[in-house]
């Protein structure tokens, strides 16, 4: 339906998230319910080597499949999938990886199952789960696989040492206690000297897991007019059962995990910016940075400074004119949130323009207009703010963001309030926390009127209910460009303190 007035949905709405550039992906498999599964097909304890067999026989057909696919680890009812560094398979679109990864993998499964189980039916249908995983460089790669052949080896003794325990009498419970809190070299002697077997001659598929890979294999291409065979070296998928936690596979086999070669074009790639989602209303909720150092060497008064409240306000009003996308504007303490229209298009909702853009402008409005709100206090130190973007689908959830900032603001102030009556009359900070600890906010109501003869709800709304800013509709006469006629503009208003709230 290319081009109807339906097809922005997809246009809009569709993400493809993209593994990033020059990183080695991993799609890790996990079996689902594979404990319910190993159970219903009767697998052996603890290692069904058909099973196993099975596992390898997919992973070498997802390498002979997908070329960029450079190695593979299996153990128990896992795999990891190793796509080289550069992989430009399905331009790295995280879902149809993970998705086409998984279903083929699990496809193999079904079809090769009367391969290793000929006299046992398939049950139920086997499925897998899928993740992807970046790993930047060589060493994250090497280090990631060391750990799932770690995971193998301690796995695998315990589970060894568990069903030697089980099948001479012990019951499972049993079997757990004589394990628990026991080393890998303690259950190698209970095997040795329970059960005469060196764990070191156990299966190494058992103790290593399966690494599937390309290798150099001499492989007879054609045969000579003479009748000799004419060979070269071929890669061929095979499956062993080594250590790949040390070096020396590695240094046999450095064509497995190549670096990619760099090209010029490749650097774009690197600038994915998140595009925040559309219809989405978008809170930018910006927040001063060690704003308590920040107060205490501008002397800000405690617990609220009235002007340095006011500055902000000032300075969000102006930003609601320098961004018309922005339709509230909710502050208080050192942290303001700013709502975005569903449909604002600003940087083509792109997330960190959006985010530098509001957080800079803002700071820059608040060093311009100190002057103004403190004459007689220089600027000693810069301020900072930090800035993060939020989407919320639904106008209701603004409005509950909204009232839980409200909600917020109050908690806040209301401690505050009662923390510094009681510091300024002379307690220690240590005793006014004390005090306040697990208060309500009934007690603290409470305890600044018996004890301070104050009553919480005559403290001045900018400090309680915080700052609401939006437009109001408003008849102006146009001034100097209208004369005397009346004309309907939007009319910027700030509302300081008396809104309570959103709801
Ligand atoms: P989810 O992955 O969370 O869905 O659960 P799961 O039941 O698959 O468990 P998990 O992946 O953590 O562990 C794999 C489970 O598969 C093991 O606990 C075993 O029960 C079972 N399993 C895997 N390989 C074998 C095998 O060779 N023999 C037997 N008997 N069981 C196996
Ligand atoms: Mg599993």
């Amino acid at each position: 339906m290319a081009n109807s007035e339906y097809e922005y949905v997809k246009r809009e709405f569709e993400f493809d998230r993209r593994l990033p550039p020059s990183n080695w992906s991993v799609v890790r498999i996990d079996g689902c319910h594979f404990h319910r599964f190993s159970k219903i097909h009767a697998f052996e304890k603890p290692n069904d080597e058909n099973a196993l067999r099975l596992m390898n026989t997919c992973a070498t057909a997802m390498l002979e499949k997908f070329p960029d696919i450079v190695f593979a680890y299996g153990v128990s009812d896992e795999y990891s999938f190793v796509f080289r560094e550069e992989t430009e398979f399905y331009h790295r679109r995280e879902s149809k990886i993970l998705s086409l990864c998984v279903s083929y993998f699990t496809s193999v499964y079904v079809m090769k199952w009367k391969d290793f189980f000929p006299n046992k039916e398939l049950k139920e249908p086997p499925y897998f789960d899928a993740r992807a995983i970046c790993y930047p460089n060589l060493k994250t790669i090497r280090d990631y696989l060391a750990w799932r052949q770690v995971d193998c080896h301690i796995n695998n003794q315990y589970n060894t040492c568990f069903w030697m325990l089980v099948k001479s009498g012990k019951s499972e419970q049993e079997a757990q206690l004589v394990l628990k809190g026991t080393f890998a070299k303690d259950k190698n002697e209970l095997l040795a000297q329970q059960f005469q077997i060196n764990y070191d001659d156990e299966p190494a598929m058992f103790r290593k897991g399966s690494s599937v890979y390309r290798e150099k294999v001499e492989t007879t291409v054609k045969i000579d007019d003479y009748g000799n065979p004419i060979k070269r070296p071929r890669l061929k998928v095979t499956v062993a059962h080594i250590d790949i936690i040390g070096p020396e596979f590695w240094e046999n086999h450095q064509h497995i995990l190549r670096e990619g070669k760099f090209m010029h074009e490749f650097v774009k790639k690197f600038g994915n910016d998140r595009m925040l989602p559309p219809c989405n209303w978008i809170v930018v909720r910006i927040n001063g940075c060690q704003f308590d150092q920040f107060s205490m060497i501008h002397s800000f008064d405690k617990p609220n400074d009235e002007t340095a409240l006011r500055l902000m306000d000032a300075s969000a009003s102006l930003m609601m004119e320098q961004y018309p996308d922005i339709v509230f504007g909710y502050g208080f303490s050192n942290e303001y949130s700013f709502v975005f229209h569903d449909k604002t298009e600003l940087y083509q909702r792109q997330e960190s323009l959006i985010l530098s853009s509001c957080s800079s402008y803002f700071t820059s409005l608040y060093m311009k207009k100190w002057k103004e709100f403190f004459p007689d206090k220089e600027l000693k130190q810069t301020p900072r703010f930090e800035a993060e973007a939020l989407c919320y689908p639904k106008l209701k959830i603004v409005c509950e963001y909204l009232s839980w900032r409200q909600a917020e603001c109050h908690a806040g102030n209301q401690y505050n309030t009662c923390f510094w009556m009681l510091v300024k009359s002379g307690k220690g900070e240590r005793e006014a926390h004390e005090i306040l600890k697990g208060t309500l906010s009934k007690d603290k109501n409470e305890l600044l009127f018996q004890q301070f003869q104050m009553n919480y709800n005559n403290e001045p709304a900018l400090f309680r209910k915080g700052s609401c800013i939006y437009r109001r509709k408003q008849m102006s006469t146009g001034g100097r460009t209208c004369g005397g006629g009346g004309r309907r503009r939007w009319h910027h208003k700030r509302t300081v303190g008396c809104e309570s709230g959103p709801r």
